[in-house]
């Protein structure tokens, strides 16, 4: 189709279909462009919409079947159309960069190009202009005037790849807390970008109790992702905006609420969820606590499909990890996220492949795990201190594991037991020997704990022998616990 004029005939209300390699009209090299007239505006215009369409940055007209030398290109900084372009100048540094081609989906090649380009064209009235272009532009406007040659990235590419199949996926993201940004941030190393992330709505956070976004609705701005923050999921218009973006797959991570049915029958292929745990083991809210708690020494994230049933869903996939002695919440948490993104991508593959296995939950083995309790969040020194030990970790270092010291707050942050015989006596929560350079230990019910890490109320956390350097502690001095609300006289 050397005549633009032909185009002009078809309806301007459809996208243009795009050529796809090995199509031999990818490789002819195209003619000037005669006249810019009102046909050709329609033309680019119809380019346009179908760049658009494809969520391309630029379109050539050969890649449409116009064999004539005219290009769209948009950045992001607006629609630029380029006519019987010519490079007068590129510059001798060049950049190695990955680039694709609407018309060679799934691949994509790092291509060496100058980094700068001097280009004159005329644009859709006829008029010259000139631009001295960098970055992410000069890389365009040099790819679609290959295609105006009739060459294509695969020929200049020093590397050519397969674009990662779960990064086409339509993926729309549920999640809410740290666990939830660690999923999504490297979902988007991995170029799996949501089409839309949907978080709780903005809590009062923090001193000020000001309203303050979620970490994930952070992490979402600032990538420019759509977000949404529904206070009811059931609500028909959320509903309806879910249902209009047709995504494949929902993945929800920490996002606190429940997904009603009609929001989990939206995607095509599956609603899954990444749980910190190995279930059927701590279903529930809190399963890295639950895990610290019990004293587990192995736990890892299961990747399942979402059913009506809290966390009782088919598995698609599990990956284990140890639960060190020296895990914490904060620790293992930040192990789990990692660990769960990464069965999350390797389960999104799965899913874009149509290879996602899908195994029932065992019966047997099913444990809960409830979120905590405020009355949780003090230690009770009468338990072994194995038991009072694990639930200090499962508490730290949020929110803290509480104890009185007189009427002063403190959250113990690590202990470690003491070995038999190395304190003796003493009731539970009695103070029974101070060691400047380590710490001090508490009876518990069974055995005694050293403490090594504290937060005295109203100050930062602090290793024990740094606070014995200014507070003098004896034996005898007891630590108990409060009644929920008492963190706030
Ligand atoms: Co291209």
């Amino acid at each position: 189709m050397n005549d633009v004029s032909d185009i002009s005939q078809v309806s301007n209300e459809e996208p243009l279909e795009i050529l796809k390699h090995p199509d031999p009209r990818l490789r002819e090299r195209a003619k000037p462009v005669r006249r810019v007239n009102r046909n050709l505006r329609r033309l680019i215009e119809r380019m346009a919409k179908t760049m658009y369409e494809a969520d391309g940055i630029g379109l050539a007209g050969p890649q449409v079947g116009v064999m004539e030398r005219l290009f769209v290109v948009d950045i992001g900084e607006g629609l630029k159309e380029f006519i019987n372009p010519e490079i007068l100048e590129a510059s001798e540094e060049q950049v190695e960069l990955w680039e694709g081609c609407l018309s060679i989906p799934g691949l994509r090649g790092l291509v060496p190009r100058p980094s700068r380009v001097r280009v004159t064209a005329l644009d859709r009235h006829g008029r010259r202009f000139w631009v001295d272009a960098d970055g992410w532009l000069a890389r365009v406007i040099q790819h679609e005037y290959d295609h105006l040659e009739g060459v294509l990235f695969l020929d200049r590419a020093l590397r050519v790849v397969e674009v990662p199949p779960e990064s086409r996926l339509r993926v729309v993201f549920f999640g809410t807390s740290p666990f939830a940004g660690t999923v999504l941030e490297r979902m988007l190393e991995r170029e799996v970008t949501p089409l839309l992330v949907v978080t709780q709505p903005d809590r009062p956070r923090g001193r000020g109790q000001a309203p303050a976004p979620t970490p994930v609705k952070r992490l979402a701005l600032e990538h420019e992702l759509d977000v949404a923050a529904p206070t009811r999921l059931r609500d028909a218009a959320f509903v309806e905006r879910l249902k209009a973006l047709e995504p494949d797959v929902i993945v929800t991570a920490a996002y606190g609420r429940i997904l009603p049915e009609d929001v989990l029958a939206v995607p095509k292929r599956a609603a899954v969820n990444v749980h910190a745990s190995l279930l059927p083991r701590w279903r529930g809210a809190a399963p890295i606590q639950r895990a610290l708690m019990a004293g587990d020494e192995r736990t890892g994230v299961t990747i399942l499909h979402m059913s009506a049933e809290l966390d009782a869903g088919d598995i698609i996939l599990q990956k284990e990890a140890p639960i060190e002695p020296d895990d914490d919440f904060g620790s293992l948490h930040e192990k789990l996220a990692e660990l769960g993104a990464e069965a999350l991508l390797e389960a999104l593959r799965l899913i874009a492949k149509g290879e996602a296995p899908r195994r029932p939950q065992d019966a047997e083995g099913v444990t809960l795990a409830p979120p905590l309790r405020p009355e949780e969040e003090w230690i009770d020194w009468t338990r072994p201190a194995v038991e009072v030990r694990n639930h200090i970790r499962a508490l730290t270092p949020w929110p803290g594991a509480r104890c009185l010291h007189g009427a002063e707050l403190w959250k113990i942050a690590r202990t470690e037991l003491a070995a038999a015989g190395e304190v003796r006596g003493g009731e539970p929560g009695e103070i029974v020997a101070v060691r400047p350079e380590r710490g001090f230990a508490v009876a518990c019910g069974q055995g005694a704990l050293w403490v090594t890490e504290l937060q005295p109320a109203g100050r930062r956390r602090m290793r024990a022998s740094d606070f014995l350097n200014g507070h003098r502690l004896e034996p005898g001095e007891r630590l108990s616990s409060g009644a929920p609300g008492d963190e706030d006289a």
